[in-house]
C-alpha cells in the first residue's frame, strides 16, 4: 500500500469519527443543521409533553393515541426523581410511575419519545423533582459543582438510563426513544453562579455522553451546551433562536402551550391561532424539531404540586384538557396545522430556504430541493391589518398576525389565523350531590409521644421534611392578674413572622385568625389582637406549606414555616418576646397519623353523624361513600362550598383544593393577534383559582367508595357534588372561501378543476347527538363559540342547512357557500358562517 493510500484511509476513517461524534454517536439517531435524522432519514418531528404521573395508567393509552391523531410523532416528558426514589436506593417504578410501561405505550402506538432525565425537572412539580432526603445530604449543594450532588445526580441519570438499555427503548436499540435531555434551563443559573456553573455543566455533558445512549442529548436554554450536545429553545416563541453550532440542528423544546394556574391567580389560556402563529414562524425559520409543553398537562394529584401555591390542575390549556378530552379549537387548529407542515417536510429537510420581503410586515420563506419539491410560507406580522402580497405572479390575502402554509408553493392549504377545526364548549353535569356526610373534629395540636419541645423556632421544611403540608407550634404564655388591659379591655396585639405558605392561629383553642401569601410573596405577617386571660393561655400556630418551590437559585434553601419573630405587644412590660421561649412541636395532623383518609384508617374513630355535623367548622374532616356513576365521561368533584383542604379517594389523594382562594388579576378580552404572554388571556377573575378536581375513573369500585375531605378554614360539605365533564355544544366558524388542505387535494389530484368552498363539520362526543342548533348566521356573525351574535349582514335561511343536516346525527358537515343559506346576503362583503349546535 502506498503512503499515500494509507493517508487516505486514515483521513476517511478520522473523518468518518468527527461526523459521528459530532452527530451523537454511531447510532441510528444522528443530525446535521437541519433535523434530526432517524433511520438515515432528516425528520420534521413534532412532539407534545404528557407528564405520565400527572394521569393514571389507564388514561395513557387513550391520551397517546389521541397525542398520535393530532398528528404528533414524539412524547416528551421529564423523569421525576422524587416519584422514583422516594427514599435513599428506595426505588418505585409502580402505578403512575412506571416509566417503562408508560414509554411501552408510546412505543406500541408507533410513536418516539424525548426522555428529559433531568433530574432536575422544574415543572411546577414539587422541589423541581427533586426527593426532599437529597437537601440532607451531608455537604450537598444542588445543581452546580457539587461533589455530593454530581454523585447522586449521576447516580439516578444512570440508573435510569440502565433501565431504558435493559427494556431496549432506545431507538439505538429498536425502541423509541431518541432524544434525551440532561439537566434543565441551567444557561440562567450558570450564568448567575459564574465558574462553578460553568465547570457543572460542562460535567453534567461529558457524564450524560459517557453513558453512551446511542441516541443525542439537548441541554434546553443552555447558549455553552458542550459538543455533541444540541443547545435547544424554550418560550412563547423561537423562531428568533439559533443553535451555538452550525451543525446543530434547531430544536424548541418547550412551545408552551398555555401556562400553569397558581391558587389565587386567574386561569390563562393561550390561543390556538398564536400558538400555531408561533410554530409556523419557528418552521419556516427553519425549524426541524417542536415540542408542545404542555400537549396533556393532567392532575398535581398528592401533593405533587410545586411552587409553593401552584394548582392541582395543570391544565395549562393544553390541546388535550386535564381530563383527556380534545380541547378544541387548538387540539384540531393544531392537528391541521401539523398535516400542513408535513406536506411540506421534502422542501423542509432538503432544501435551501430564501426569503423575500412582501411589504413592510410580511416575508416569504421559500424551500427548494434538488428534486424539485417547494414549499412556501407567507407571513403577515402585523398584528391590526389584513395584508394583501402578490408572491409569484399570484394574490394572497393574509389575516393580521398570520402565516399561509403552501406546500407547492401555489395554493394555501393552511392559514394559522383561519381555524376550521371546530369548537367546543364543555359543561360540568352533576351527577350525584347530597352525600351524606359524617364528621370528625380533628383536635387542636393534639401532642402526643411523637411532639417535642425545644427551644426557639424552627424552619418548617427541615422538621417535618415534607411528610405533611401541617406543622404545629404552641406555647404558653403567663398573664400576670395585673396586667393593664385585663381592666381596659384593649387586647394585646400578638405578631407572627412567618417564611409561608399559609398560617392558623389559635389563642386557647379557638381559631383567631388565618392568613396566606401567594407564589409571588410566600411570606407572611400575622397582627391581630388576641383574647387573652389572667393565668396561662396557649397560642398554637398550624403552619402549612403548599408545596416545595421548583425554580430558583439554591431554591432548596428557601425556608418554610414559623421563623419569627413571635411577639405580643400592649403588655405592661410593653413588648414580650415569644420567639426564644420553649415551643412544643408535633408534625402533620391527628388525621394523617390515624390514616384517616383510608378505609382502614377511617373506620378507627368514632364519627359524627346527622343533623350533628359539622357545618362551617374549621379544621374538619369528612366521609362518605358513594356508588360509581354510569358511563365514562371523565369525573370530577365540585368543592366550590369548600374553603381550603385536602380530598381522597379510597385513600387515593386528588391533591389540594382551594376555592376559597379567590383569583385577583385583570381578566378581560383576549385577541390571538400581538405577542402573547402568559399574563394576556386570563379568566375566573374573582372566582376561584380551581372549582373542579379530577377524580380518575380508574380509582372508582363500582359500589362504596369512600369519599374523605380534610376542610381547613370551615366549608358546607352538603355543596360537594361529583359532576362528570361533557361537550355542550360544538361550533364553527369558517370564512367563505378558506382554503383548506382536503379541497387542495381534491384539486391537485386533478378530479376537480374548480375552486372549492370550505364545509363546516360539527362533531359531538360519541354517544351523543345534536340535539337542536342555537345559532347560525351566514353573513358577518360576531362574537365567539357560546356567544355570537348576528351581524349587520345575516342570511335568514342560515338554520336551514343544519336543521336539514344536523339534527339527530352525531355529526354533519355543511358547505358554507351562498347558496345553502337561501342566497348571498350582502355581496361583495367578505362573509363567514357562525354555527353552534347543542350535543346531547
Ligand atoms: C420552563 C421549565 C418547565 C416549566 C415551564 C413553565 O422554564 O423548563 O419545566 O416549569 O417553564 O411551565
Amino acid at each position: 500500500m502506498g503512503l499515500k493510500l494509507v493517508m487516505y484511509k486514515v483521513l476517511v476513517v478520522v473523518l468518518v469519527l468527527l461526523c459521528s461524534w459530532v452527530s451523537g454517536g454511531t447510532a441510528s439517531v444522528s443530525y446535521d443543521s437541519k433535523a434530526i435524522i432517524v433511520n438515515g432519514q432528516r425528520r420534521i418531528l413534532i412532539s407534545g409533553s404528557i407528564h405520565y404521573p400527572r394521569s393514571t395508567p389507564e388514561m395513557w393509552p387513550d391520551l397517546i393515541q389521541k397525542a398520535k391523531e393530532g398528528g404528533l410523532d414524539v412524547i416528551q416528558t421529564y423523569v421525576f426523581w422524587n416519584g422514583h426514589e422516594p427514599q435513599p436506593g428506595k426505588y418505585y417504578f409502580g402505578g403512575r410511575y412506571d416509566l417503562v410501561k408508560f414509554i411501552s405505550l408510546v412505543k406500541q402506538a408507533g410513536l418516539y419519545v424525548h426522555l428529559r432525565i433531568g433530574p432536575y425537572a422544574c415543572a411546577e412539580w414539587n422541589f423541581g423533582g427533586f426527593p426532599v432526603w437529597l437537601k440532607y445530604v451531608p455537604g450537598i449543594s444542588f445543581r452546580t459543582d457539587n461533589g455530593p450532588f454530581k454523585a447522586a445526580m449521576q447516580k439516578f441519570t444512570t440508573k435510569i438510563v440502565n433501565m431504558m438499555k435493559v427494556n431496549k427503548l432506545y431507538e439505538s436499540q429498536g425502541g423509541p426513544i431518541i432524544l434525551s435531555q440532561i439537566e434543565n434551563e441551567y444557561g440562567p443559573m450558570e450564568y448567575e453562579l459564574g465558574a462553578p456553573g460553568r465547570a457543572y455543566s460542562k460535567w453534567a455533558a461529558q457524564m450524560a455522553v459517557g453513558l453512551r445512549t446511542g441516541v443525542p442529548w439537548v441541554m434546553c436554554k443552555q447558549d455553552d451546551a458542550p459538543d455533541p450536545i444540541i443547545n435547544t429553545c424554550n418560550g412563547f416563541y423561537c423562531d428568533y433562536f439559533s443553535p451555538n453550532k452550525a451543525y446543530k440542528p434547531k430544536i424548541w423544546t418547550e412551545a408552551w402551550t398555555g401556562w400553569f394556574t397558581e391558587f389565587g391567580g386567574p386561569v390563562p389560556s393561550r390561543p390556538a391561532e398564536d400558538l400555531a402563529f408561533s410554530v409556523a414562524r419557528f418552521i419556516q425559520k427553519g425549524g426541524s424539531f417542536i415540542n408542545y409543553y404542555m400537549y396533556h398537562g393532567g392532575t398535581n394529584f398528592g401533593r405533587t404540586a410545586g411552587g409553593p401555591f401552584i394548582t392541582t390542575s395543570y391544565d395549562y390549556d393544553a390541546p388535550l384538557d386535564e381530563f383527556g378530552l380534545l380541547r378544541q379549537p387548538k387540539w384540531g387548529h393544531l392537528k391541521d396545522l401539523h398535516r400542513a407542515i408535513k406536506l411540506c417536510e421534502p422542501a423542509l429537510v432538503s432544501g435551501d430556504s430564501t426569503v423575500t420581503p412582501l411589504g413592510n410586515y410580511q416575508e416569504a420563506h421559500v424551500f427548494k430541493s434538488k428534486s424539485g419539491a417547494c414549499a412556501a410560507f407567507l407571513a403577515n406580522y402585523n398584528s391590526h391589518s389584513f395584508a394583501k402580497v402578490a408572491f409569484r405572479n399570484m394574490h394572497y390575502n393574509l389575516p393580521p398576525w398570520s402565516i399561509s402554509i403552501l406546500p407547492d408553493c401555489k395554493n394555501t392549504v393552511y392559514n394559522t389565523a383561519r381555524v376550521g377545526a371546530q369548537s367546543a364548549q364543555m359543561k360540568m353535569s352533576p351527577v350525584r350531590g347530597g352525600f351524606s356526610w359524617q364528621s370528625y373534629n380533628e383536635e387542636t395540636a393534639s401532642y402526643d409521644e411523637n411532639s417535642f419541645t425545644m427551644v426557639g423556632l424552627l424552619e418548617q421544611i427541615n422538621t417535618t421534611r415534607d411528610a405533611s403540608d401541617y406543622l404545629w407550634y404552641t406555647t404558653d404564655v403567663k398573664i400576670d392578674r395585673n396586667e393593664g388591659f385585663l381592666k381596659s379591655g384593649k387586647w394585646p396585639v400578638l405578631s407572627v413572622l412567618s417564611a409561608g405558605h399559609a398560617l392558623h392561629v389559635f389563642i386557647n383553642g379557638q381559631l383567631s385568625g388565618t392568613i396566606y401569601g401567594s407564589l409571588e410573596y410566600p411570606k407572611l405577617t400575622f397582627s391581630k389582637g388576641v383574647n387573652l386571660r389572667a393565668g396561662f393561655n396557649k397560642i398554637t400556630l398550624l403552619s402549612i406549606a403548599l408545596g416545595l418551590p421548583n425554580i430558583g437559585p439554591h431554591f432548596e434553601t428557601w425556608n418554610a414555616g414559623v421563623l419569627g419573630p413571635v411577639s405580643l405587644y400592649g403588655l405592661n412590660e410593653g413588648k414580650r418576646d415569644l420567639s426564644w421561649q420553649k415551643w412544643t412541636y408535633k408534625i402533620g395532623l391527628k388525621g394523617e397519623a390515624l390514616g384517616l383518609h383510608s378505609l382502614s384508617g377511617s373506620s378507627s374513630v368514632e364519627w359524627i353523624e346527622g343533623l350533628s355535623v359539622a357545618q362551617k367548622q374549621p379544621l374538619t374532616w369528612y366521609k362518605t361513600t358513594f356508588n360509581a356513576p354510569a358511563g365514562n365521561e371523565p369525573l370530577a368533584l365540585d368543592m366550590n362550598s369548600m374553603g381550603k383542604g385536602q380530598v381522597w379517594i379510597n385513600g387515593e389523594s386528588i391533591g389540594r383544593y382551594w376555592p376559597g382562594y379567590k383569583a385577583s388579576g385583570s381578566c378581560g378580552a383576549c385577541s390571538y393577534a400581538g405577542y402573547f404572554s402568559e399574563k394576556k388571556c386570563l379568566s375566573n377573575c374573582g372566582e376561584a383559582s380551581q372549582r373542579w378536581y379530577h377524580v380518575p375513573r380508574s380509582w372508582l369500585n363500582p359500589t362504596g367508595n369512600l369519599l374523605v375531605v380534610f376542610e381547613e378554614w370551615g366549608g358546607n360539605p352538603s355543596g360537594i357534588s361529583l359532576v362528570k365533564r361533557e361537550v355542550q355544544s360544538v361550533c364553527a366558524d369558517i370564512y367563505e372561501w378558506q382554503p383548506t388542505l382536503v379541497n387542495w387535494q381534491l384539486q391537485s389530484s386533478g378530479k376537480v378543476n374548480k375552486p372549492l368552498r370550505p364545509k363546516a363539520h360539527l362533531w359531538c362526543a360519541p354517544g351523543q347527538k345534536i340535539s337542536s342548533i342555537k345559532f347560525a348566521s351566514f353573513g358577518t356573525p360576531e362574537g365567539v363559540c357560546g356567544s355570537y351574535r348576528e351581524g349587520s349582514c345575516h342570511a335568514h335561511h342560515s338554520y336551514d342547512a343544519f336543521y336539514k343536516y344536523c339534527i339527530g346525527q352525531q355529526s354533519c358537515s355543511v358547505t358554507v357557500a351562498p347558496a345553502m343559506f337561501g342566497g348571498d346576503p350582502c355581496p361583495s362583503v367578505m362573509k363567514k358562517l357562525s354555527v353552534e349546535a347543542i350535543c346531547g
